[in-house]
């Protein structure tokens, strides 16, 4: 069994236990470990760190392709071992020590981590830990249900520590694209010209001799925590279902649409398994997190080829897909998160791209990370790369939060992730405003008229009108800007009374 997943037999010494390779991390290191939306993470070696770390105390930098599963980012704050973490978590455990100072989080555009790396801006990686769901012949590694930046990371590592793990399908080998894009200036052009274009090799091209140890474990990835559709988000889908026909109406699109992205979370999985109920069909995904939607529009036949970087499912999703990987695999390419993310790539195939705003602002800005302007919640991720340069950038969000007591449109948002100029369209359950090509006036009508809540409506408009006679391009007043959210901090909610 073991030979068929490690194919080299000159590594098959080099295999050890986690403890073991967890010793060969030495306090002050930079880490690059595997994992995206909880897949295709390292299991072993970072919870034997943790463990380390009770008696033996250090501290790294860990950089990942996105969030991690199996509570390994709270593990590891809770022995103290994160000093800086790059560029993306979800973990509540995290969320509260990056937001107490004691861990510097950089909040980056998941696109560009590794061009930072290979410029020299960042690292050198001491040790990539990556999982693998086997190593080749020729020393390659074989990504396992994610590849986000694990090619780069085992290519620039001094040295890598390989979780083969044997509970991830053998058939995923094949499912993968690696290309890495060549030195700047003299870069060419990256080219995948299509969702299920092929340009790369199927494993991480790497000089065997780097890889220090290897860990064999039998985890299964965590399963992915969205909750199913609900009132509001199927409400955003019928929205979102009927604007998009009205584009097919109008002759800028056609019924197979432009490729897809949806983002991470409850509310985009729901929007987009919504769109299995519309005349859609022949839909292509280009996007980055795989979860359930994807494979809910297969099955309803609506979807003929999805690229991303990580498959992330729920626990039912999960034995439907892998108890017939078969099915799915020939319309499946999983790629490193720089080119699923690339906005090259993502300009030229015109994605639709579909992400959620924690709130937006009657002017079109939106704030996905810093809950009240301050408090990071998990990290702008692959939003940006997506909505800068996507050929319909959609935002969607229910238009209160906390039981009713925030309201989602505000005045200004404190902290802007995507300005207005990358917006084209907000939906809540109460609407959609279509932003294309008006003046900030204009579009505070259609925010405020469309997407907010009733309960807040008359406020949004009482406070634009008194902003526009002042006078401005986008006006506002600035001593009342940030009093909602003023008012929220002081007493958990934005209501009156
Ligand atoms: N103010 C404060 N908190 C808010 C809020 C607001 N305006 N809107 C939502 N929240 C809170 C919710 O209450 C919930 O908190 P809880 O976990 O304590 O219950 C949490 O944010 C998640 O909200 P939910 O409504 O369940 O939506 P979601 O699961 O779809 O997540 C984001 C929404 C914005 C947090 C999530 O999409 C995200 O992190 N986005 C940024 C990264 C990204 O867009 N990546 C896309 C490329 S993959």
């Amino acid at each position: 069994m073991l030979e068929t997943r490690i194919r080299r037999p000159s590594l098959l010494d080099r295999i050890t236990t986690p403890q073991q390779a967890a010793a060969l991390i030495k306090d002050g290191m930079i880490i690059g470990m595997s994992g995206f939306t909880r897949a295709g993470d390292a299991k072993a070696v970072p919870i034997a760190m943790a463990e380390r770390a009770k008696t033996d105390p250090f501290k790294i930098t860990l950089i990942t392709g996105a969030s991690l599963g199996h509570d390994i980012d709270r593990m590891l704050t809770e022995a103290h071992v994160l000093s800086r973490r790059i560029p993306f978590q979800s973990d509540a455990t995290l969320r509260a020590a990056i937001n107490r100072g004691e861990v510097m989080f950089v909040d980056q555009h998941l696109s560009e981590t590794v061009e930072h790396l290979r410029s020299n801006q960042l690292g050198p990686i001491d040790y990539a830990v990556i999982e693998a769901a086997a190593i080749t012949e020729d020393g390659g590694i074989v990504p396992s249900t994610s590849i986000g930046n694990s090619a780069s990371f085992a290519i620039l590592a001094k040295k890598i520590i390989v979780e083969i793990n044997l509970s991830q399908p053998a058939e995923l080998e094949g499912l993968h694209d690696i290309y890495i894009p060549t030195k700047r200036p003299s870069r060419v052009p990256i080219p995948v010209v299509a969702c299920d274009s092929r340009v790369g090799f199927p494993y991480v091209p790497i000089d065997p001799e780097k890889i220090a140890a290897i860990v064999v474990t039998d985890v299964k990835d965590s399963f992915s925590t969205v909750e199913p559709a609900d009132v509001d988000t199927k409400a955003i889908a019928s929205h979102l279902i009927h604007f998009l026909e009205q584009e097919v109406e109008k002759g800028r699109l056609d019924l197979t649409l432009q490729p897809l992205q949806a983002g991470i979370g409850t509310i985009a999985n729901s929007v987009l398994t919504g769109l299995s109920d519309g005349p859609f069909h022949h839909l292509r995904m280009y996007s980055e997190v795989l979860q359930d939607s994807t494979f809910d529009l297969f099955d309803a036949g609506k979807l003929t080829f999805a690229s991303g970087s990580s498959i992330t499912l729920s626990a039912a999703c999960a034995e439907r897909v892998f108890g017939q990987f078969d099915k799915y695999k020939e319309k499946l390419v999983l790629r490193p998160q720089e080119i699923s993310n690339h906005p090259e790539v993502i300009r030229r195939l015109g994605v639709i791209g579909i992400n959620t705003a924690l709130e937006v602002d009657i002017y079109g800005n939106v704030n996905s990370t810093h809950v009240n302007g301050t408090h990071m919640m998990n990290g702008i991720g692959g939003s940006g790369d997506f909505a800068r340069n996507a050929y319909l950038s959609i935002f969607v969000t229910k238009s209160v939060a906390k039981g009713g007591k925030l309201s989602s449109v505000v005045p200004m948002v404190p902290h802007v992730d995507h300005t207005e100029h990358d917006v084209d369209i907000i939906v809540t359950e109460n609407g959609l405003a279509d932003l294309r090509e008006l003046a900030p006036r204009e579009r505070a009508g259609q925010i405020i008229a469309n997407c907010a809540h009733p309960d807040f409506r008359d406020r949004l408009a009482d406070y634009f009108q008194r902003a526009s006679v002042r006078g401005g391009q986008t006006p506002h007043l600035l001593e009342e800007a940030f009093s909602w959210h003023e008012r929220s901090r002081q007493t958990s909610t934005m209501r009156l009374g």
